[in-house]
């Protein structure tokens, strides 16, 4: 299997991400990094450990992450993932605690102790750890295999801004370092991860397996409808970083050149295609169906 961490910010979405890495033989977690986003630091640093703790999975380490942006306050929690940041789902208590090391340090240190290029990063949040990686090891940061970033908009409207996307949006100093850095990237945008949807009869299918991860994921997704007054159906964003792990060849890839909008204007994280940008893979479209039956077929398996 391939090394991974999770960079997270769980966050209903994140939550699916990682039960389907979990469920996953193809993918040894190394480690659950944490950051602020969906919700504080504390509650999606518990949250990622209430998973583990779900799956029987205690083994896999946690790291909390940052709490706040590199350069400025963290935005406000968003509503749409309930007050606990997950739904309010009936995820135990973790028994094992997060550790000491900060995600950051960790992280550094994991890159430097495995060989160059057999570690990946899946990040589901906002930029803010992988860019102070970036910039405080950078040696470590050079041996990433590669990173795949939910995040971003290309061809369409944002979601938290006229063309920006919450994870970029809510860093999006770190966005620009991490993008500008010239690390082997895929970025997985909302061109993609809207057109991954779940349906109320989706959600019944996975419920109707009867499996444990599944239900949950179920219940995940019966919980985001709630937060919403879209009720036909609900993107599924952060598990798209994983199905594009699992299955490249359901999405159509672009090579871009990108760069990022910085500071505190409305523009703040929105990405411009443009000549002197730096190249990053992105992933601009998908089979939406195939990838939901890989999801659930995987969710089942376990
Ligand atoms: C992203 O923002 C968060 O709310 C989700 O967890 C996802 O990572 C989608 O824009
Ligand atoms: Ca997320």
């Amino acid at each position: 299997p391939r090394k991974i961490v999770i960079d997270t910010d769980p966050g209903i979405d994140d939550a699916i991400g990682i039960l389907l890495a979990l469920a996953s033989p193809e993918f040894s977690i190394a480690g659950v990094t944490t950051v602020a986003g969906n919700i504080g630091i504390e509650t999606t640093t518990r949250n990622a450990g209430r998973l583990l703790a779900f799956a029987g999975r205690e083994d896999i380490p946690v790291f909390k992450g940052a709490a706040a942006p590199l350069l400025r306050p963290g935005p406000e929690p968003l509503n749409l993932h309930g007050k606990d940041g997950i739904g309010g789902v009936g995820l135990p208590a973790p028994a094992r605690q997060p550790e000491s090391r900060s995600a950051v340090e960790w992280l550094g240190a994991l890159l430097l102790k495995e060989p160059a290029g057999t570690v990946d990063i899946f990040a589901l949040g906002p930029l803010t750890n992988i860019a102070r990686l970036v910039l405080d090891n950078p040696d470590a940061a050079k041996r990433i295999g590669r990173i795949i970033a939910m995040g971003g908009v290309i061809y369409e409207a944002g979601n938290v801004g006229p063309r920006s996307e919450f994870n970029l949006w809510a860093d999006p100093e770190a966005a620009d370092v991490v993008v500008s850095s010239g690390l082997p990237l895929v970025l997985v945008p909302l061109d993609v991860t809207r057109r991954v949807r779940a349906t109320r009869e989706f959600t019944a299918t996975l419920s109707a397996s009867g499996k444990p991860l599944a239900s949950m994921v179920a219940d995940l997704i019966e919980s985001y409808f709630e937060t919403s007054t879209h009720q036909e159906s609900r993107p599924l964003h952060d598990p798209c970083v994983m199905l594009f792990a699992l299955a490249p060849d359901l999405f159509r890839l672009e090579d871009l050149r990108l760069k990022v909008s910085t500071g505190s204007t409305e523009q703040a994280g929105a990405l411009t295609v443009d000549e002197s940008g730096t190249p990053v893979q992105v992933a601009t479209g998908v089979d939406g169906s195939s990838a939901l039956d890989l999801l659930a077929r995987t969710l089942a398996s376990f």
